[in-house]
């Protein structure tokens, strides 16, 4: 009989070897084939870019068994909570979610309750919901997400938990059916895990080794999507800089080259790391007119000396150097970051050297958290005698400085025309369409005749800090 439990292992996440990840090609056995008919999915999705994209796969393996998709978790006979690990406040919502669902449970014996992605790829965790999570049917991790039908088939057959979570450097898998979320923008992964170990980072031990895919193969996936009409693509890696170094000579500036020759209108990329950022991904961002002016540079400090304990491997004038070189040579573009504040023992002046890092940069925005500590992350270990409440002053001042240069960087769109790919109605007014610019800014505007998908001209009436409002340009 099939082993009920593959646990994960922090310590075993954490090696590494030179080896070039293997490629396996994926193949649905006949035997699911049938498994999901007359039965319906749900799936909640927690996290980043990497776990959306992640959703998209496992609903295109319940797809492939015959399974429906269902707008509401009471009537799904399957629902799949893809769990974020990268902070503690994700993790609690997610435990509250789970407890959640034990009554959906009671009123249906028969619901398979599924727990994905980094969450499971922790042991604490997985302890906890063992023990005290009996609603829990299976438990699977980032590396086994093509085990879903298996594991299904071993529910419905055995009636036992099962859980099957790898803790291995991780391989790249093709040819995994895939139902995108969306129908005209797309998240292409060019690449997985994350060689680069931030102290405090738990995405490395949750995703393995940094390893790229083929560029025949990303770029087939790319030229499908064009064909399929697709209008946007975003390449996905935890540090995309550092694509192509595992496996030979070519390059993410090189990929970039060839990405913007399939002609898909908008290319956009995630996240680059400063370190290793060269001119020849400058040069291919400046030459290509489909690559977008839009980009994210996560500096989480602005001080040398907590960088250095984070392990960034930049200095705050190294990253200085970067940013104004970049902003020289793609004068029009747009840019964020990601910010950390209340690193371990961080003191009041290394605080003010990251608001100094927002003033020099004049960021579009900024992503902002307060350290949470990861188990199992040398920082973990780290002594941190700085208030709860001190973090939380430092968060509030740094937000009012990002949203005060925010606002600042919209008032030069006031009156401009600004092409928008629509996303959709508006969330909050459903008058209102929304989409993004090239350069990322969510434009809420009116019209008559918006079609989801196209691009579309709109005139901006009004400026806030996080959006602009507008009004369609008609041709
Ligand atoms: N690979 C990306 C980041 C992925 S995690 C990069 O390096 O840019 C997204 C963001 O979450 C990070 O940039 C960081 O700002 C934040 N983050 C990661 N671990 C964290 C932690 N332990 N506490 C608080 N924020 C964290
Ligand atoms: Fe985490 Fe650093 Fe890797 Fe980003 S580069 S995923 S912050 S370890
Ligand atoms: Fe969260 Fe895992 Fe992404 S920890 S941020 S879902 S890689």
């Amino acid at each position: 009989m099939a082993k009920d439990y593959v646990l994960p292992s922090l310590k075993d996440a954490r090696k590494r070897d030179k080896n070039i990840a293997d490629t396996a090609i994926f193949n649905l056995d006949e035997k699911y084939i049938e498994l999901g008919k007359d039965k319906k999915y749900y799936i909640v999705t927690h996290g980043c870019q990497a776990n959306q994209r992640d959703s998209e796969t496992m609903a295109g393996l319940l797809d492939a068994m015959g399974y429906q998709t269902c707008d509401l978790d009471k009537n799904a006979d399957v629902i799949i909570i893809n769990t974020c690990a990268v902070r503690q406040g994700a993790e609690e919502k997610v435990l509250g979610e789970i407890g959640a669902l034990k009554r959906l449970k009671m009123n249906n014996p028969d619901l398979i309750i599924c727990i994905a992605g980094c969450m499971a790829q922790e042991e604490e965790t997985v302890r906890i919901i063992r023990e005290k999570y009996h609603q829990v049917d299976i438990i699977f991790g980032t590396h086994n997400i093509t085990s879903l039908p298996k594991l299904l088939y071993e529910v419905y057959t055995t009636k036992q938990r099962k859980i099957e979570v790898f803790s291995k450097m991780g391989e790249i898998i093709e040819n995994v059916p895939a139902t995108r979320f969306m129908n005209h923008k797309a998240w292409v992964n060019i690449m997985y895990g994350c060689d680069k170990f931030c102290t405090y980072c738990i995405v490395p031990y949750t995703r393995g080794k940094e390893r790229s895919r083929n560029k025949d193969d990303i770029l087939f996936e790319i030229n499908q999507l064009v064909k399929d009409g697709y209008k946007e693509v975003c390449l996905l890696g935890q540090n995309v800089n550092a694509y192509g170094n595992d496996i030979g000579d070519y390059s993410f500036a090189d990929l970039l080259n060839d990405v913007a020759k399939t002609g898909i209108e908008r290319i956009r990329f995630m996240t680059s790391h400063p370190w290793n950022f060269n001119d020849e991904m400058i040069a291919a961002i400046k030459n290509n007119t489909n690559i977008m002016p839009y980009i994210h540079l996560p500096v989480q400090s602005g001080n040398t000396h907590i960088l250095k304990k984070m392990n960034r491997r930049y200095t705050r004038e190294e990253y200085i150097e970067l940013f104004d070189k970049l902003k020289k040579e793609l004068p029009n573009f747009a840019f964020t970051t990601d910010i950390i504040v209340g690193f371990p023992n961080e003191t009041d002046e290394e605080f003010l050297d990251t608001l100094s890092m927002v003033e020099h940069c004049e960021y579009d925005n900024a992503y902002t958290f307060i350290y949470s500590k990861r188990d199992g992350t040398p920082a973990a270990s780290f002594e941190d005698n700085i208030d709860h409440k001190v973090k939380e002053e430092r968060l509030q001042r740094l937000n009012e400085k990002v949203a005060y240069y925010a606002n600042k960087n919209n008032q030069k769109f006031k009156d401009q025309i600004l092409e928008v790919l629509v996303d959709g109605l508006s969330k909050r007014n459903s008058n209102v369409y929304s989409g993004y610019s090239k350069e990322n800014k969510l434009v809420n505007f009116t019209g008559d005749n918006v079609k989801v998908g196209e691009i579309v001209k709109v005139k901006i009436t009004e400026v806030m800090s996080f959006s602009l409002n507008g009004k369609l340009v008609e041709e």
